[in-house]
């Protein structure tokens, strides 16, 4: 199983990033936890990180090209905004879960809307780095 986890803007600076929403953990650390993990689990994980939202749209259209089986992806403050993402998500039709590292559902107003949330199967938010893992969890379930 080939998944792709895909972060938004400003999540490379996991760690110096307001900690205390955040956490402490570092993008590369946590690109290791989730390394790991899939590796445990018998998973083909790569990452694409960008904070650019055309770019998050070029990479998940060559996910389709790549034969991805599930995507994981937190699209950072474009879940609010981005019917771009949303649409290539569509478009490709692979299977998403949508993470979050912070409980976005108690956070302020304007984070209440998730386009991406409207294609995603599952939306997992206020577990942190371990959010991520649970979405390959639930994509490896769901693909039985
Ligand atoms: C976030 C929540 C978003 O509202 C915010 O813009 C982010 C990170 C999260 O992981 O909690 O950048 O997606």
């Amino acid at each position: 199983m080939k998944i792709l986890v895909i972060n938004g803007p400003n999540i490379n600076f996991l760690g110096i990033r307001e900690p205390e929403i955040y956490g402490k953990t570092t993008y590369k650390d946590m690109l290791e936890i989730i390394s790991s993990y899939a590796e445990k689990q018998g998973v083909e994980v790569s990452f694409f990180q960008s904070n650019h939202e055309g770019a998050l749209v070029d990479a998940i259209q060559e996910a389709y090209y790549n034969k991805i089986d599930g995507i994981v992806i937190n699209p950072a403050a474009y879940t609010h905004t981005s019917i771009a993402i949303l649409d290539a998500l569509k478009a490709v039709g692979i299977t998403t879960v949508e993470v979050h590292l912070s409980a976005v559902e108690k956070r302020e107003d304007f984070r209440q809307i998730s386009y991406v949330g409207k294609y995603a199967c599952k939306t997992i938010t206020g577990q942190g780095v371990n959010g991520y893992l649970q979405a390959i969890d639930h994509l490896k379930e769901i693909a039985k």
